[in-house]
């Protein structure tokens, strides 16, 4: 079986849990994309729910779909989010952002009641750190910025190259929030909450790709079926 179809079964096994009235933060990424696409095809056939999109590609496909689409300032709280993720451990910790979108998603997936997050199962790993990890930076100040996460990095016993994120025709990639990324390669990382929270707390650093204690479940896609881990 190909990964997309694998991707295309844990969205599928993620959408027995929507149920009509409910108010849905819809991720982003090829696995979300597959979510969207079955719940635009229940929509269509008369289920009612509203989703918050966590990116501007999610917007646009949504709308595409016929999934009606509100903001957090409309509504004060989502019932479930179904996301992606680049990696997931057994604490239920995630790497997220390889696809730019990581702030919306961390937005979203903190007003939400419940996060279910979708993969195929190559995603799912003992502890995180082998997919690099997205940090979302403000492009002004970037030297003292990257100063300051190196500095948290050797704090944690960590060490790695650091990139900006390349976009189109050699520029930076800019995300939806009109920030850039860098993509830092750590290897293992052992203490992912306290890596969270020293990255949080530097200035310049809009938001990074560590989702501690945000998701509820992990479905898993694999060659022998389907896994579902809480
Ligand atoms: C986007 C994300 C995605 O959820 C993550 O990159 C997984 O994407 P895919 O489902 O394409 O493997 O965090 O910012």
């Amino acid at each position: 079986m190909n990964m997309d179809e694998l991707k295309r079964q844990a969205a599928a096994k993620a959408l027995e849990h929507v149920q009509g009235g409910m108010k849905l933060g819809l991720g982003t990424g090829s696995t979300a994309k597959h979510f969207v696409d079955l719940l635009g095809e229940r929509v269509k056939g008369g289920l009612k729910i509203i989703g918050v999109p966590t990116s501007e590609a999610t917007r646009i496909q949504a709308e595409a779909c016929g999934v009606p689409l509100t903001t957090l300032d409309e509504i004060d709280h989502l019932d479930l989010t179904v996301d992606g993720a680049d990696e997931a451990d057994p604490d239920l910790n995630l790497i997220k952002g390889g696809g730019g979108a990581l702030l919306r998603e961390k937005i979203v997936a903190a007003a939400s009641d419940r996060m279910i997050v979708i993969a195929d199962d190559s995603k799912w790993v003992p502890k995180l750190g082998r997919f690099p990890l997205p940090i979302e930076v403000i492009p002004f100040g970037l030297g003292a910025t990257r100063r300051a996460i190196e500095s948290v990095f050797a704090q944690c016993g960590l060490t790695g190259e650091m990139v900006v994120r390349p976009g189109k025709d050699g520029h930076a990639f800019v995300t939806d929030g009109g920030h850039w990324i860098l993509d830092a390669k750590l290897g293992t990382i052992t203490d992912a909450p306290r890596l969270g929270t020293l990255l949080g707390a530097i200035p310049g650093v809009v938001e990074h790709g560590l989702f501690i204690g945000l998701a509820n479940t992990i479905v898993l896609a694999g060659s022998d079926g389907i896994r579902v881990v809480e």
